[in-house]
C-alpha cells in the first residue's frame, strides 16, 4: 500500500549510509507526522531488524511519535537544567491541567504533551516549546496561559 511505497523510498535514499535508522525515522515523521506502525514493518524488513529494536531507538531517542498529534504539541524539557529548576513540578501540574500523561493527546484531538530533553536554553530554565516556539522560563502562570490559548 501506499504507506509501504513512500517508506521503502525513503529507507533506498538512506541506504547504504553508516546508521541509517535515525535518518529513516526522521524523514518517515516529516512525511507523516508519525512513525506509522507499517513504516515500522517496512524499516524492520529492509534493514533486518526486528520492530521492537525500531520500536526501543524510537523510545530511546523521545522524537518520534507512534501515532498522530494533536493540533497543537506541548513538549516540556525534562533534562537536568531544567528538572533543577522547577521542571518537575510544572510537569505534574501540566499533567494534571491537561488530564495527559507523556504522549497523549486530548480526546478533542487539541493538545499532544511531550517530553523534550534539553532544547539549549538552560540558561533560561525551566523552558518548554509550544508548537514548535520556544517559552523559556516557564512557570505554572506562563504554562497556564499556554494550555488556555491551545485548548481554546
Ligand atoms: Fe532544559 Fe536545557 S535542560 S533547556
Amino acid at each position: 500500500e501506499e504507506v509501504a511505497k513512500r517508506v521503502t523510498e525513503i529507507v533506498e535514499d538512506h541506504a547504504g549510509r553508516e546508521g541509517p535508522l535515525l535518518l529513516i525515522l526522521h524523514d518517515v515523521q516529516e512525511t507523516y507526522g508519525y512513525v506509522p506502525g507499517a513504516a515500522v514493518k517496512v524499516i524492520a524488513e529492509k534493514l533486518n531488524l526486528s520492530r521492537a529494536e525500531v520500536h526501543g531507538v524510537m523510545s530511546f531517542y523521545h522524537d518520534y511519535r507512534e501515532k498522530p498529534a494533536g493540533r497543537h504539541v506541548i513538549r516540556l524539557c525534562r533534562a537536568e537544567a531544567c528538572q533543577s529548576l522547577g521542571g518537575e513540578r510544572l510537569a505534574d501540574h501540566a499533567r494534571k491541567q491537561l488530564g495527559l500523561d507523556w504522549h497523549e493527546t486530548s480526546a478533542d484531538g487539541a493538545v499532544t504533551l511531550e517530553p523534550v530533553f534539553c532544547l539549549g536554553l538552560c540558561a533560561s530554565a525551566p523552558a518548554a516549546t509550544v508548537d514548535g516556539k520556544l517559552v523559556a522560563r516557564l512557570d505554572e502562570d506562563r504554562l497556564d496561559a499556554a494550555i488556555r490559548e491551545v485548548s481554546a
